[in-house]
């Protein structure tokens, strides 16, 4: 699994996206397996992995199929002939012999991921420029320095270009202009409140991160369900709700969103009393960046247009905040008045 991994992330960096998929698990579930354009396994050998997989791959999945390992001999690739398999590579830290074959075996799909990674970039860039526009809303704000905010999103901005971030960014806007929205504006609140607590550089950095993508896991569930006017079902609930849990597995993939991002995430929608979800954490088990953005959180989707409610005035929204009481962390709702009133 861990060869699997390493090969998700290499490839994400490579500008293709890649699922990964455990064949027990597909073998369990008859008809799971997806339509992929390309099979990669990656096992240290692999000859033991493809003799399950054949069991259970259509021929055209098949010849398909590249095996990807550190420790492939020659014995490995007759072994892996004879299953069907003549697509092996050795695995390491250049990608350039994977790549070549799967242009070899579909090139159309190698050219699309391509472009694919351009325009993801484009998007990303265009949104944090949208980002940096919107920190002008805290130029009244008395901490309020607009070349600070500039930088930071500046070096968010290289940071996804040279990461495989884009690929996320890309994942929630290509489906879901109201989460990006949404995560902008979270963003932008979250560095504003940041600056206002004194935070250092470096804190409030990984605190754009953490809002930035706190709501990715939402890119997994249907616009339909995002953008519903009325109440949502109790499947629907429960399928809106797994996003914290998606969002972690997809950002724990990553080196840079793993651990604390991924954490906040997870729990942006604990509450101090225990009624949160998913794990109803309490009190010192959460932590101050959660307990931040989940503040930051509620307060954007308050003064957000959605397509159930209208969005509510910046003191109502801050008035509400107050009431959730043991809800939140009293002594930061208390210093985060001044960054709610500071917008027009
Ligand atoms: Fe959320
Ligand atoms: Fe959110």
């Amino acid at each position: 699994m861990d060869d699997a991994r390493a090969l998700a992330t290499a490839m994400a960096r490579s500008g293709i996206a890649a699922d990964l998929m455990v064949i027990d698990d597909l073998a369990r579930s008859p008809g799971a397996v997806p339509d992929a354009p390309v099979y990669i396994i990656a096992e240290p050998q692999g000859v033991a992995t493809a003799a399950a997989w054949r069991a259970i791959a259509r021929p055209a999945s098949l010849r398909r199929t590249i095996v990807w390992g550190p420790n492939v001999t020659a014995g490995d690739i007759v072994a892996l002939d004879n299953l069907g398999i003549g697509y092996v590579t050795k695995a390491g830290p250049r990608l350039d012999p994977l790549l070549r074959l799967i242009g070899v075996i579909d090139a159309d799909y190698l050219a699309a991921s391509r472009m694919r990674v351009t325009e993801a970039k484009a998007v990303a860039h265009s949104v944090f420029q949208a980002t940096a526009a919107a920190f002008e809303m805290f130029g009244s704000m008395p901490t309020f320095d607009r070349d600070f905010y500039a930088g930071l999103s500046q070096d968010f901005s290289r940071q996804v270009e040279t990461t495989p971030l884009y690929l996320l960014i890309d994942a929630i806007s290509r489906n879901q202009d109201t989460t990006i929205q949404h995560c902008s504006l979270v963003t932008t609140v979250a560095v504003a409140f940041a600056s206002h607590l004194g935070l250092s550089g470096r804190e409030v950095s990984r605190l754009f991160t953490a809002a930035f993508f706190h709501d990715i896991g939402k890119s997994a569930i249907p616009k339909s369900v995002i953008d519903k006017p009325g109440r949502l079902t109790e499947d629907e609930t429960r399928l809106m709700r797994s996003h914290v849990t998606v969002g972690h597995e997809i950002l724990s993939r990553y080196p840079e969103t793993a651990g604390e991002v991924a954490e906040v995430a997870l729990h942006h929608h604990e509450m101090l009393d225990g009624s949160g979800y998913p794990q109803g954490l309490r009190g010192t088990e959460i932590s101050d960046l959660i307990r931040i953005v989940t503040i930051c959180d509620i307060f954007a989707a308050l003064i957000e247009r959605r397509s159930y409610k209208e969005p509510l005035p910046a003191r109502e929204a801050y008035d509400i905040i107050v009431g959730m009481g043991p809800k939140l962390d009293q002594d930061l709702v208390g210093a985060f008045e001044s960054v709610a009133f500071s917008v027009a």
